[in-house]
């Protein structure tokens, strides 16, 4: 059997055999044999647009790998600063490289005043925290005039530094803005999560001491977002990182992408969904009102994922070590009861809608006493190292700016007539 495709423009009986390789086929050999005629693929369901080699979503299997390495061995060994070195760099780091990589990180995790004062500080006072990080990350590029050179490489890993380190503390900054309490400042003898948790939950208290379980809980979440190859917002990332943007307007394209709640905002309509269906006993009338056509499970299924999201079985873990801690969720026994009653009917099963990472990550959230506005912003906060790694991929390999064609199907040519005679 070969392992290729033939191509016929019956127009001219001319053909075109293409191999096929990493399971795609290159456009550039069709190309020749059809110039002018282009694959219609809205929402790019059957198009790579990048070859890449940061992560590897197999959707069948229900397989995740960053840099060849399964997602459930990293959640469970590595932290999550290690996760965003290898995203970044290709390779596990060394000792050495590890300990630079951490020390570099923790001493950018400062904003200049600036930033926060005449900057952050102007939002209106119930401003959305993530529409503050949004725009927040495109303010940097203004703080930093050598990002705009993307082509030295020094430049490059500084840029990548002071982003992954200053998202934690713009995205507490932006919660602490929206519900009136003051800016802690970063303690950096803090590892990265218990700094976050430090400037989002410190009031009086001379040293915030974050819970290490929820701490942790936080690194695996951390782990588990850092990357999902070409989503919405990765895909955002590098279209603008193709025009040569500086990389903090490229990630600012990117949180946009992420803000939406076909992508980073699931989770907060899972929590919505659960709160309206109340109890475990609602959830078989619930599952027959979205059978029947009206509206969706939250948190279920995948557009690449035909199989359980690894993430949400990690994730289902992690609910359980931080419950002991906060104490259970009550929406938790609604959830449980959901994933039974779905997964054992045919509607979801001939479908292949499984949980994905949003149907649990909320649950964790909320107990943990973030507010739902801050979900989103607690996914772009690792996802950022994944956004850097996709952008530095792009300019070693020298892709060429992203141009899509389009089909057009507007009016045909007509000539202008004065407004008086319309
Ligand atoms: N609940 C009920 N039915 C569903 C769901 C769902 N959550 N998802 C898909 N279906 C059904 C569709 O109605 C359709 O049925 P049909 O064949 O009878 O028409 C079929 O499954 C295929 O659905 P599509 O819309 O073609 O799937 P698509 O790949 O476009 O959408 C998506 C994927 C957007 C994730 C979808 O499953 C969904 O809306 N899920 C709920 C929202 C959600 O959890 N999003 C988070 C995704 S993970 C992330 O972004 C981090």
């Amino acid at each position: 059997m070969a392992e290729s495709v033939t191509i016929t423009d019956n127009r001219t009986g001319e053909s075109i055999e293409i191999p096929i390789a990493n399971g795609g086929i290159d456009a550039a050999d069709w190309r020749k044999l059809l110039p002018g005629i282009w694959f219609y693929d809205p929402a790019f369901s059957t198009t790579a647009a990048a070859t890449s080699a940061v992560t590897e979503v197999d959707g069948e299997a229900g397989i995740l790998r960053y840099r060849g390495y399964p997602i459930d061995q990293l959640a469970e060994k590595s932290s999550y600063l290690e996760v965003a070195y290898l995203l970044v760099n290709g390779e596990l780091p060394s000792t050495q490289q590890y300990e630079e990589w951490v020390h570099d990180i923790t001493y950018h995790t400062f904003i200049h005043e600036n930033v926060r004062k005449r900057f952050m500080d102007g939002f209106h006072h119930d401003a959305h925290p993530m529409g503050i990080l949004v725009s927040t990350i495109a303010a940097l590029s203004t703080f930093y005039n050598d990002a705009k050179d993307i082509d030295d490489p020094e430049s490059r890993y500084k840029q990548i530094i002071r982003l992954i380190a200053k998202m934690p503390t713009m995205a507490a900054a932006a919660h602490r803005h929206s519900v009136g309490m003051p800016f802690v400042y970063p303690d950096n003898s803090l590892d990265f999560c218990s700094n976050f948790l430090s400037m989002m939950w410190k009031v009086a208290e001379p040293r915030y001491e974050a819970d290490p379980v929820l701490s942790r809980a936080l690194e695996v979440l951390f782990i588990l977002h850092a990357d999902h190859e070409q989503n919405a917002g990765t895909t955002a990332m590098r279209v603008v990182g193709s025009s040569h943007a500086d990389p903090y307007s490229a990630a600012t394209a990117a949180a946009a992408g992420l803000y939406g709640p076909r992508h980073g905002g699931a989770n907060e309509a899972v929590i919505r969904m659960l709160t309206q269906i109340g109890s475990a006993d609602n959830v078989k009338p619930f599952v027959a009102d979205v059978k029947a056509g009206k509206g969706r499970l939250q948190g279920f299924g995948h557009r690449v994922y035909k199989n359980y999201d690894p993430r949400a079985k990690i994730i289902k873990q992690t609910a359980d070590e931080v419950f002991e801690v906060t104490g259970r969720n009550p929406l938790l026994d609604i959830a449980l009861k959901l994933e039974e009653v779905a997964l054992a009917d045919d509607y979801f099963v001939s479908r292949k809608l499984y949980p994905n990472v949003d149907f649990y990550s909320g649950l964790i959230y909320q107990a943990m006493g973030f507010p739902m506005e801050m979900f989103t912003v607690l996914f772009a906060i690792p996802r950022t190292s994944g956004w850097l790694a996709h952008w530095l991929e792009l300019l070693q390999r020298d892709e060429r700016i992203a141009r899509p064609r389009q089909l057009y199907d507007g009016a045909d040519s007509r000539d202008y007539i004065a407004i008086e005679q319309r």
